[in-house]
């Protein structure tokens, strides 16, 4: 797994990587749909902010692009504000021009859940699979909503929430951790691992304790992020505060790199 300290914000440097990426594809692939696997969360609302921007002023061009975003909460409707229907809407969708059909999201009211997430597998599959799978990561190492001790091979289901994680969350719930839903649908680890390219940003010193572990652990299902560094292609997008905790030979590395040349990103691989 690639560490990336990017010279700018993480956010600008995700977007700017999406529309390189897309870019790329849709002229080795004319015929061809850009399937994007999409997060929500605090940490990649500056990368939407990017990505609107790129299409408002021209650069970027989302009419040819199909995404799957990684999670809903269980029983609260698409337009409960909190809802990450809402979330996704407010922030990209309303913006830009996906078609409408070309935008999945797990149905977090489906009476048959099982059912529903049988069809969003299938519906990536159909797709062709996820070219490129974007996401955060939650405090205790959750990505998507794969809690500690998911398997690595999980696929998407009905998950319970761990308390830690509905309060992280409680913040987008009037700071009432009670109210962030008991329950939510969630692609699997094994559905993130299956993308051809894997993105996962974390800013802000709350990331930092899991980005230790990270850095100290071999892969494990009790650090849900650690699966990424089995991952042939995977990311890690961090700023300083959220790797302020990271070993130090390889602050020393990555302090070496930005002394020599703080105009680009310092970039190493995580043992
Ligand atoms: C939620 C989402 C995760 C996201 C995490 C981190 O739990 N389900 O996909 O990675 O939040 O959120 P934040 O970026 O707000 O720290």
């Amino acid at each position: 797994m690639r560490l990336i300290i990017p010279a700018c914000s993480p956010g600008q440097w995700a977007a700017r990587y999406i529309q390189k990426t897309a870019l790329a594809f849709f002229k080795s692939h004319p015929a061809q749909r850009f399937t994007l696997g999409l997060p929500t969360g605090g940490t990649v609302e500056e990368m939407y902010a990017c990505l609107c921007q790129l299409y408002q002023t021209g650069q970027l061009d989302f009419a040819r692009f199909t995404t799957f975003n990684m999670d809903e909460y269980a029983q609260l409707p698409p337009d409960n504000p909190q809802s990450y229907h809402a979330y996704m809407r407010a922030r990209l969708f309303d913006t830009v021009n996906i078609p409408a059909q070309e935008v999945h999201l797990l149905n977090g009211l489906a009476p048959d859940p099982h059912a529903e997430c049988a069809a969003y597998e299938s519906a990536i599959r159909q797709a062709g699979g996820i070219r490129l799978f974007v996401g955060g990561v939650g405090r205790n190492g959750h990505i998507a909503f794969n809690e500690p001790g998911s398997a690595f091979s999980s696929r998407t289901r009905l998950v319970e929430l761990t308390p830690s994680t509905r309060q992280a969350n409680a913040r987008f719930f009037n700071h009432n951790w009670q109210a962030v839903p008991t329950h939510a649908l969630t692609v699997g680890i094994g559905t993130v691992s299956d993308a051809q390219e894997v993105l996962i940003l974390a800013t802000g010193e709350s990331k930092a304790p899991v980005l230790h572990q990270l850095a100290v652990q071999a892969p494990n299902e009790s650090c849900p992020i650690s699966a990424l560094k089995l991952h042939p292609r995977a990311t890690l997008l961090a700023d300083r505060a959220a790797a302020q905790l990271l070993p130090e030979n390889l602050q020393r590395e990555l302090r070496a790199q930005a002394a020599a040349h703080p105009a680009q990103d310092a970039q190493l691989e995580l043992p």
